[in-house]
This record gives C-alpha cells, structure tokens and sequence, in this order.
C-alpha cells in the first residue's frame, strides 16, 4: 500500500485535497499532518518525523501564505517557505520519497502579454514569490522525483478567501472598491485538487502550472460573485492597484498557460465562473 503524506493538511486546500486524493487513489493510505504534528521551520524534527513515517510522496502544502504579511515579516516567510521546503526535500530525500510542492503565480512580474508556460523566466515582485521560488529551487536541487505545481488565486471552503471577503464585506457596505489592473484565473480547492490527484495518478515529474480556464480582473470576479449572489444592489467602483496601496506589489498579469498539464493528464479545469458557481451555490 502507498503512503502520501500531506503537510499543510489543515489549511484552505489541505481540506479539499485529502478526501479528494483518498477517493480518487486508490491502495493509497492518505495521512495529513498540520503545525500540530510537524513545524517544517525546524529541520532535525521535520527529518526526522518524515524519516519515521516513511511516506511514499510528501505533498508540501505548507506555507506562510499572507502576501502583505510576507512583505513584513521577510525572514519568516524565507523561514517557511523557502527552508521548510528544504527540510521537507531533505527528509524526503533521505527516503527516497517523491515531492510535490505547492507554488505560485507570483514567481513572476507579470510583464508577458501572453499566459505563462512553465519554462517562462521567473522574477518576483514579493517577497512571497521569491519565497516561493527558493522552494522551488532547493527542491529542484534535492529531489530528482520532484513534481511543483504553480497555481493562482485560490478559494475554498475552508479558508480566508476572495469571495468570502466580497461576501462579507457586502453584507457591511453598499459600495465596494476593487482592483481592476491585476488579471488571473479564480481557481477552486476542488477543482485543483482534481487536477493533483490526475498528475500523481501519471506520476508526472517537473512543473505544471494548473488554474481553472478563463481569466478576468479581481474587478470582475468580484461583480461576478455579486451578480450570481443576488446581491446587484452593492455597487462595484474599480480602483488602481496604486490607490490600494498594499504592502506587497502583484503582477498586473499572471495568467498560467495550463496546456502541459492537459497534455499530461487529459484535465482541463472548467472554467473559472462555473466553478464559482458551484462553489455558491454549496452555501
Ligand atoms: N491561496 C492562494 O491563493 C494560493 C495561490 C498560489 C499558491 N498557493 C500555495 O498553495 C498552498 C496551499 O495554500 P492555502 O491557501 O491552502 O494555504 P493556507 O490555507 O494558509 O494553509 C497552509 C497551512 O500550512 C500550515 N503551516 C504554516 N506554517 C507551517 C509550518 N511551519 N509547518 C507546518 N505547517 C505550517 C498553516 O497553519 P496556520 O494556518 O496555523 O499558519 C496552514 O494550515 C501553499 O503552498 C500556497 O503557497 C496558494
């Protein structure tokens, strides 16, 4: 029987993703650990308790991931990101496991016109993606078996996300403000989660880069969630992401080129608004 082993399992994806990858692998005993059993920052422990358990894949979820946090906190956000990456890949290493690692949109500046492919030049404007991108690397060095998967604006569920703050935040105000110079593709938990299950099920190694289909502005997706919950009567106003002013700058175009994972495994996430649909009308 395999063994995965989920670390960051309590957070935004880890929820959706360890039912999802228990029902669609099958002789696969899925365990998910969080901060309570496993602190990646601290490298005998994280080698040690990955050496104990003997997992077949470690799937690394885990990380600092408030953007603006980062930008303030910068050694905390190297601390787990970048050297809990490297303690995961370590003790992986030691076992021969193969690692999966969860990365981000924001490795790149966002000056393509086009869609990112996986080979595209990484340059972050935060410091969460240079974080991030040092995982990246210090995986790459350790784990010839290394599968990283990029991703971009997740909701879910069970986590902080955009549309709960839309939600909320109309449920207080009649008039929001929301940034229409950034462009991406909304993703769900679910759906990304599928589409990890589909690249373990190939065994595929190197990057992938997986969204949901379509793009638009955190403007529209915000009217968007509006409009599908009834809620017309709030009114959007579409700022500059200058006006915003927020800690850590976002690429003003992230969109990920999500062809080699189609070519891959067969998957193409839906798109984007459907998914959000979905994911309203689940209450
Ligand atoms: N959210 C997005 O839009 C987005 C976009 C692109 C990529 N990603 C990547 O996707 C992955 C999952 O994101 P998410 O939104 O599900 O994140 P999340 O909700 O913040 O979940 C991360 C989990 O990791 C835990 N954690 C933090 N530091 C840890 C440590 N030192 N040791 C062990 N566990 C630790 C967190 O615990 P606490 O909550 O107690 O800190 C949390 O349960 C991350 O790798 C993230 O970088 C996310």
């Amino acid at each position: 029987m395999k063994r995965i082993l989920v670390i960051g399992a309590q957070g935004m994806l880890g929820k959706d993703l360890l039912p999802i990858l228990r029902s669609s692998l099958k002789e696969t005993e899925v365990i998910g650990w969080d901060l309570e059993e496993i602190d990646i920052r601290h490298e005998s422990d994280t080698l040690s308790k990955i050496g104990n358990l003997r997992p077949h894949i470690v799937i690394n979820i885990a990380a600092y991931t408030d953007v603006d946090g980062c930008e303030k906190n910068r050694d905390e956000a190297f601390r787990v990101n970048a050297e809990g990456t490297k303690h995961v890949a370590e003790g992986a290493k030691e076992i021969g496991a193969k690692v999966v690692y969860l990365s981000t949109d924001y490795i790149f500046d966002g000056k393509k016109k086009e869609p990112y492919i996986e080979t595209d030049l990484p340059c972050p404007l935060n410091v969460y993606g240079w974080s991030k991108l040092k995982g990246e690397e210090y995986l790459q060095e350790r784990v010839e078996d290394h599968l990283i998967i990029r991703t971009q604006w997740l909701y879910g569920r069970h986590g902080k996300n955009f549309v709960s703050s839309v939600l909320r935040q109309a449920r207080e105000k009649p008039v929001l403000s929301i940034v229409d110079d950034q462009t991406g593709s909304p993703t769900y938990t679910v759906d990304l989660s599928g589409a990890i299950a589909a690249l373990l099920r190939y065994d595929s190694r190197g990057i992938f880069h997986a969204a949901n289909d379509g793009v638009c502005t955190w403007y529209a997706f915000g009217q968007f969630i509006l409009k599908s919950s009834r809620m017309e009567k709030v009114s959007v106003v579409p700022i500059s992401s200058e006006a915003l002013s927020r800690p850590a700058a976002r690429p003003s175009q992230s969109v990920l080129d999500t062809r080699k994972l189609r070519q891959e495994t067969g998957v193409r996430l839906r798109h984007w608004s459907e998914a959000v649909q979905e994911y309203l009308a689940a209450g």
